[in-house]
């Protein structure tokens, strides 16, 4: 070869190279090009959370690069880990706060590095999201979860009371396995179960509460003790979540109950997979869903319009309130309407 063949072999080679380097690109759907999200989540095996945590990674596929982080319930932890997604360039953050007090310490760092950050599932005050205009928090509300369960525990009461007021008092004689003290969700579910049955005129007696921290094997110990110490003279066991109330169902499992006559009416919030099953088997009367999958979805929508510079809600159906919250709706679940869950 001449010097001349050697120069255009040379020179077409790096065109070659160029338009190989030009394709990979301008491709559509390269991960190159895809915003980045960095999400958290308070504690990778809370059971609701594992499906959000799930559905988040699903509705990012292929038009977000998204990271979640298990913040291994330590909130110092998840301050560090916002710190690591910052310089790592994410374009939003997606924040499940450990604790919901720490709003503030977040959006500090959102808003030095001029960055919209989504508060989901734990709700911070109206007055921390009112401080940055780019803060958003994507939940429910809170109340609307109690006040399903507690029709969803009148309904029963009024189709069975016959056989479950035990002392025929006219009373529901309840325990109740609180979620995480100070959290949006317990403390409204909490208060507003017991008070949608007082105001349908049902009389309530409380036994016990305590908190289970959302977790099974604490409810299980929970419901352990107070079986020992009330036995049967316990008519209800109202929980904050489905976790819990599968605890309480070991527990009482263990005691003989849900065999032959002896039962015990438990209800639980989320509708998580398990507890479906739990209620097929008659051994859990009720639920609230909790939509883990619409909650996540709203998450990415509005994490995709915001990395675009572009209103959060724009070309979607959401609709966000005057405290720029975004609210999915509970749906009270029985055995009447299972497949709501499923
Ligand atoms: C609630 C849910 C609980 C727990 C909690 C964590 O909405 O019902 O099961 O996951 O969030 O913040
Ligand atoms: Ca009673």
């Amino acid at each position: 070869m001449n010097k001349k063949g050697i120069l255009a072999l040379g020179l077409s080679t790096m065109m070659l190279f160029s338009m190989v380097g030009c394709s990979s690109g301008g491709g559509k759907g390269d991960s190159a090009e895809l915003p980045k999200i960095g999400a958290t989540v308070y504690k990778a095996d809370d059971n609701f959370i594992s499906s959000v945590a799930r559905e988040l990674k699903t509705n990012a596929e292929g038009v977000a690069e998204l990271t979640v982080d298990d913040s291994q319930n330590d909130q110092a932890k998840q301050l560090d880990q916002i710190d690591t997604m910052i310089t790592k360039g994410a374009k939003v953050l997606a924040i499940n706060l450990v604790d919901p007090k720490a709003a503030e310490s977040v959006i500090e760092k959102a808003e030095a590095a001029d960055l919209p950050v989504i508060f989901f599932n734990k709700e911070p005050d109206a007055d921390a999201l009112a401080s940055y205009d780019k803060a958003y928090y994507v939940g429910t509300d809170s109340k609307e979860s109690g006040v399903m369960q507690g029709e969803v525990i009148a309904k029963q009461w009024e189709a069975n009371k016959e056989k479950w007021d035990k002392n025929g008092d006219g009373k529901i004689q309840y325990v109740m396995i609180k979620g995480e003290p100070g959290h949006p969700d317990a403390e409204a579910r909490t208060e507003w179960s017991v008070k949608t049955l007082n105001e349908k005129g049902i009389e309530t007696e409380e036994l016990a509460i305590d908190t289970g921290m959302w977790d099974a094997a604490k409810a299980t110990e929970k419901m352990d003790a107070w079986l020992a110490k009330f036995g049967d003279k316990i008519e209800f066991v109202i929980c904050n979540n489905d976790g819990m109330a599968s605890g309480a169902v070991a527990s009482l499992e263990k005691e003989g109950y849900f065999k032959g006559d002896k039962f015990m009416p438990v209800v639980g919030v989320d509708a998580i997979p398990e507890i479906v099953t739990l209620i097929e088997e008659g051994k859990v009367t009720g639920t609230v869903l909790n939509d883990a999958k619409n909650q996540a979805k709203a998450v990415i929508d509005l994490s995709l319009n915001l990395a675009n510079g572009k209103d959060p809600v724009e070309g979607t159906d959401w609709k966000l309130d005057d405290n720029k919250a975004l609210r999915v709706s509970y749906v009270g679940i029985t055995k009447d309407n299972l497949d709501d869950a499923k």
